[in-house]
């Protein structure tokens, strides 16, 4: 069985990954990070490597995107594949960390339940808007990630370092996925990671936002069943995973 460490994106659990767990629990044993107990990306990649075995496959979901940058800046040695997944190696424009700023001073003020409701338009594909149960789920995942780690998690995202520097570097075998219809971290940040990713891979899953794991659970899972039995392990790899 393949060690599979999944990261989730920002207001996000475990349910965001759980439909890939259910495709691919016939091959992989699958370990959602938590990432709501730091205010720092270098001590959420600890604390994810913490809980690993020495080689792992590795998918990160936009927030869990920076992630994965800052767990290959530390041991990129442990990660036999990697999946970036609607995220970006840009850092905050100063228009989007006011946005965060907003964000947290509207949850510091008691409004914390509003957040997850208002940012759905810009989450989900309009097809996906139409699914209540999406947006439930959504709200669902953000109540029990709740307003304090919320801040912890805004306030990581808002000191985060620019990984496109990095990006040349990275020799983990990679695939770069992205929601067709991703508003937030859409298409073209995708396509920049992939041209800086040597041999890296770029799909686009037709239908999706920014949360194709929630959105296409089948899709995402037949894709990752992919990424994870086609592509090449790492080659500085020796064990066999499987
Ligand atoms: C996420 O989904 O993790 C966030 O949209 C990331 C961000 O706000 O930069």
């Amino acid at each position: 069985m393949i060690p599979l460490l999944l990261l989730p994106g920002l207001l996000c659990d475990a349910r965001l990954w759980q439909g890939p767990i259910d495709a691919l629990s016939d091959i992989a044993v699958a370990t959602v990070a938590d990432l709501t107990q730091d205010d720092r990306f270098e001590a959420m990649a600890d604390r994810a490597l913490a809980a690993m075995p020495p080689f792992f496959a590795m998918a990160g979901l936009s927030m869990g995107g920076y992630v994965a940058f800052a767990i290959l800046r530390r041991q990129p040695h442990r990660v036999s594949r990697l999946m970036l997944m609607d995220t970006s190696a840009r850092p905050d424009t100063d228009a989007s960390a006011r946005r965060r700023r907003a964000l947290i001073a509207i949850s510091a003020s008691g409004r914390f339940h509003g957040v997850a409701p208002r940012m759905l338009p810009d989450l989900l594909h309009p097809d996906s808007l139409d699914n209540e149960r999406i947006g439930q789920e959504i709200v669902a995942m953000a109540t029990r990630v709740g307003r304090d780690a919320f801040v912890r998690q805004q306030t990581a995202i808002l000191h985060r370092l620019d990984s496109r520097p990095d990006l040349a570097s990275i020799q983990v075998p990679s695939w770069i996925v992205v929601g067709a219809g991703d508003r937030i971290t859409p298409l073209p940040l995708a396509q920049e990671i992939a041209a800086g990713i040597p041999g890296s891979r770029l799909e686009v899953v037709a239908g999706c936002g920014h949360l194709p794991p929630l959105e296409a659970p089948q899709a995402t899972g037949a894709l990752m069943r992919r990424w994870l039995t086609e592509m090449p392990q790492n080659p500085w790899q020796t064990a066999d995973l499987t």
